[in-house]
């Protein structure tokens, strides 16, 4: 959806390495090949930032997504959060909805606008 913005913006995705040191990127595996991971920020006001969720293409739809989000949660749980965040890319919305978010309004992104969603994670 956002390819041709994103080819001329790169740094829009970059991921910092900083953010791997800081031990906020976690990584699926599948018979050893890494088929995905999640970036969860450190929380801020009750809550974890999900900024970034990625699955390789020929393992989506395979579950892993999912595991990330339940491996999220257990973090974000552990580091005192109650909820995580996210800036939904509009077309995985059918799958923070299966997973359990909520919608939480809009937010302004550099691309337009884009539904912000949330998600309960316990105490
Ligand atoms: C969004 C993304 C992380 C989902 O990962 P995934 O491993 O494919 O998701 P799962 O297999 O765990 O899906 C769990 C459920 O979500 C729903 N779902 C997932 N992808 C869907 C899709 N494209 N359309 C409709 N429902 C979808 C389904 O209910 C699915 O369960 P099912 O397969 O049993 O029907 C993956 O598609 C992706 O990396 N997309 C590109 C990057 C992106 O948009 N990341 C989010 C940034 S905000």
């Amino acid at each position: 959806m956002y390819r041709a913005q994103l080819e001329a913006h790169p740094d829009a995705i970059e991921l910092p390495a900083e953010q791997i040191t800081a031990g906020l990127v976690r990584v699926a595996e599948q018979d050893g090949v890494v088929v995905g991971f999640a970036v969860l920020l450190a929380p801020s006001g009750g809550a974890c930032e999900l900024d970034g969720l990625f699955v390789e293409p020929e393992a989506m739809r395979g579950g892993v997504g999912r595991l990330l989000i339940e491996d999220a949660k257990s973090i974000a749980r552990e580091r005192g959060a109650t909820r995580i965040d996210v800036v939904a890319n509009p077309q995985a919305l059918a799958f923070y909805e299966a997973v359990g978010f909520k919608p939480a309004g809009e937010a302004r992104t550099r691309f337009g606008p884009a539904p912000r969603m949330t998600l309960a994670v316990g105490r």
